[in-house]
């Protein structure tokens, strides 16, 4: 049975719009799952992957209040809007429709972007293996592709947003994407690696210095994770072709 962490990562994080992912089809490709992975209104928040008090760099405190508080609030919020959505007519005026269409797909993101973050941590910082290979071969080496991604990160710095690694299924190639908010980034991708620069992701320990943040999220990155999550997009890749 294809889990709710399964389905989310496969379906590509970001963004605007949901895919349908390859394992979410019945073993008769042509026929749809007979039932929705996730009831409407059902989403559950998830626990953090890891011990909390064992983050460098990051407080116990931190990692906890954003968990409980700004990711979980997503959770929540999701399962009102759809089901408030449950009951939208052909009589309910469209603004309304319309900001809970909106509502819908912030807190969509919200969500699968921050088990993504939360899932992304908790590891020794340590990259090797075929993510090193394959970073290097797409952006010249590892270190550029790190230049870049903490460039991307110190441009929100101040602001809010979501610095995200992505598979791109469009282009079959691994992206960088910058989001000021949540609903921003590429339609059609897997995030491999997702760093959150809203400020609740580092002011209660760092305050304004959100510089020393990106230095400790990338001692916390666990790479095993986005290398897992590479394997399955590429897969979900070739189910496309
Ligand atoms: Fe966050």
């Amino acid at each position: 049975m294809t889990s709710r962490r399964d389905f989310l990562e496969l379906a590509g994080a970001a963004a605007v719009g949901i895919i349908v992912a390859p394992t979410l089809v019945s073993a008769d490709s042509r026929q749809p799952p007979k039932t929705p992975a996730i009831a409407t209104g059902g989403h559950k928040v998830r626990d953090l992957p890891f011990q909390a008090s064992k983050l460098k760099g990051i407080s116990a405190a931190m990692i906890t209040s954003h968990h409980d508080n700004n990711y979980a609030s997503a959770v929540k919020n999701l399962n009102k809007v759809e089901l408030e959505l449950a009951k939208v007519t052909k009589d309910t005026p469209g603004f309304q429709v319309a900001a809970l269409r909106e509502r819908e797909l912030t807190y969509t993101n919200s969500m699968i972007l921050h088990e993504a973050y939360f899932g992304n941590l908790g590891g020794d910082g340590k990259l090797g293996g075929a993510l090193d290979k394959r970073l290097a071969a797409q952006f010249g080496s590892t270190a550029r592709w790190e230049e870049l991604f903490r460039a991307t990160a110190l441009s929100l710095g101040g602001g809010s947003g979501w610095v995200i690694l992505d598979l791109n299924f469009a282009t079959g190639d691994l992206r960088i994407y910058g989001a000021g908010g949540h609903s921003q980034s590429v339609a059609f991708g897997q995030p491999l690696l997702a760093l959150d620069m809203f400020e609740h992701a580092y002011a209660m320990d760092y305050g304004a210095a959100h510089g020393k943040y990106v230095d400790a999220f990338f001692q916390n990155v666990s790479w095993s994770e986005v290398e897992k999550r590479l394997s399955r997009g590429d897969k979900a890749l070739q189910g496309m072709s």
